[in-house]
């Protein structure tokens, strides 16, 4: 998730939430929290039938602003012109079916339409529905009608939805709207859909070896890099398979297939599982390398038979299995693998210099390289690093939040998966 730390005072911008008349309008209240505490300007705009849910008192308590949803309250400000003209950004969630028909016909039958005819900046959907709602042609249409016209519809999450029902129409988590909405803050456009039809591997996380029944050997990986990657490849089209490790108590994302492992032997039978099917494999697991020799069956005591040292043997590389599964025909020529480097620099090199070994060394597509320290790459909101392909670009990435790493990441694949299936 891209986190709420507040945000300096040159990049505080207009929100406008929008907020449809559904149960789930009492999500967007953590939404608007998320941008308020952010330092964001935020004006929330609900439907008449959202304020059923929520109650204008509390939308204006969490923006800090005033709540008005017609058009001709407040008639010398023209806040329908100009709430749109002066936003930097409208989201809105829940995006029920009824409203998404009114803005993909160009109603302007509430200060929420009217708004959104007259914003040019990037507007995301975040949509909320029963799952019947939300297959139906005519709502499939507007979907349709709203991407075209350079809107990002986001793919709801599955799951519960009011009363008994389970299925895709559930609002993804704020967290998530939250993280792919600044996103578009970031790269000031909509969310391109060039991996429809694609189905992309992701494996995140950590893997544990245990010792015995209770302790295990682990490392610091949060899954949060690996997550950002799955959340976007599914929300720019793709069918994602997420092969998740330990994290940091991560939520699944939305529209995400996601398989729980815990060792790297488990991962790599999950991702040898599931790679034959995929048009890329994104390896950004941190991978055990080792694993203690024998794994003892009662719990290690104190006092009697003290180790005085763990015996380790080698896990397989299940990045270099895939590469080499490629060449051996196992798995399709067009499928692009990425992998990923966490390095620090020794005295044999700086980082790019391991990096540049380790892509030759693997084989894959592209190789994302992170460097490592005292508060960088690992359990933080944001990362920096390079691209290396093995086309022999290497382009340096800036600083910025996981999502907008996860977006770099996905051009470059979406290049490399290109030239391997042109
Ligand atoms: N990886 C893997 N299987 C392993 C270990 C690592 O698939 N058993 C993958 C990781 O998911 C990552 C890449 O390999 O994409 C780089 O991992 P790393 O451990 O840094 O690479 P190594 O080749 O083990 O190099 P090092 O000597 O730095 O440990």
């Amino acid at each position: 998730m891209s986190g709420t730390a507040r945000i300096a005072a040159e990049h505080r911008r207009n929100i406008v939430v929008g907020v449809g008349g559904g149960i789930a309008a009492y999500k967007s209240c953590a939404l608007i929290r998320l941008f308020a505490e952010a330092g964001h300007h935020v004006r929330v705009i609900p439907t008449e039938s959202a304020l059923e849910f929520v109650g204008r008192a509390t939308f204006e308590a969490l923006s800090g602003n005033p709540v008005r949803t017609d058009v001709f309250e407040d008639v010398p400000q023209v806040a329908h012109v100009r709430l749109g003209q002066e936003a930097d950004l409208v989201v809105i969630a829940p995006a029920t079916a009824d409203l998404m028909a009114r803005a993909a016909h160009g109603r302007a039958d509430d200060l929420l339409t009217a708004t959104l005819l007259t914003a040019r900046c990037p507007v995301v959907f975040a949509p909320a529905m029963h799952t019947e709602m939300w297959e139906h042609p005519a709502t499939v249409a507007n979907v349709a009608t709203l991407r075209a016209r350079g809107n990002t519809v986001l793919e709801p999450a599955s799951g519960r939805l009011t009363g008994v029902d389970t299925g895709p129409g559930r609002l993804p988590e704020p967290e998530e709207i939250h993280a792919l909405a600044s996103l578009l803050l970031e790269r000031a456009d909509a969310l391109p859909r060039d991996l429809e039809g694609r189905h992309v591997v992701v494996s995140a996380g950590g893997t544990r070896e245990p010792l015995d029944p209770v302790r295990f050997l682990g490392n610091r990986s949060s899954g949060k890099q690996g997550y950002a990657i799955a959340r976007l490849a599914a929300q720019r089209g793709a069918t994602v398979t997420l092969i998740s490790g330990v994290t940091a108590g991560l939520t699944e994302p939305a529209a995400v297939d996601v398989v729980h492992v815990t060792t790297a032997e488990q991962m790599r039978v999950a991702v040898d599982k599931h790679a034959p099917d995929a048009d890329a494999v994104v390896m950004s697991a941190a991978v055990a390398d080792f694993r203690p020799s024998t794994v003892a069956t009662a719990k290690i005591k104190k006092g009697k038979a003290e180790p005085d040292s763990i015996p380790l043997v080698r896990n397989d590389d299940i990045l270099a299995g895939l590469v080499r599964a490629r060449d051996d025909g196992k798995l399709q020529k067009t499928t692009a693998i990425v992998g990923f480097a966490a390095e620090t620099g020794d005295a044999d090199g700086d980082v790019l210099h391991h990096a540049r070994q380790k892509l030759a060394r693997k084989g894959c597509d592209l190789l994302v390289v992170n460097a490592v320290g005292e508060g960088r790459a690992f359990e933080v909101d944001s990362n920096d690093g390079w691209l290396l392909s093995e086309d022999g670009s290497e382009v340096a990435m800036e600083h910025g939040s996981k999502a907008l790493m996860a977006s770099r990441v996905l051009d470059a694949l979406v290049a490399a998966m290109h030239r391997r299936n042109p």
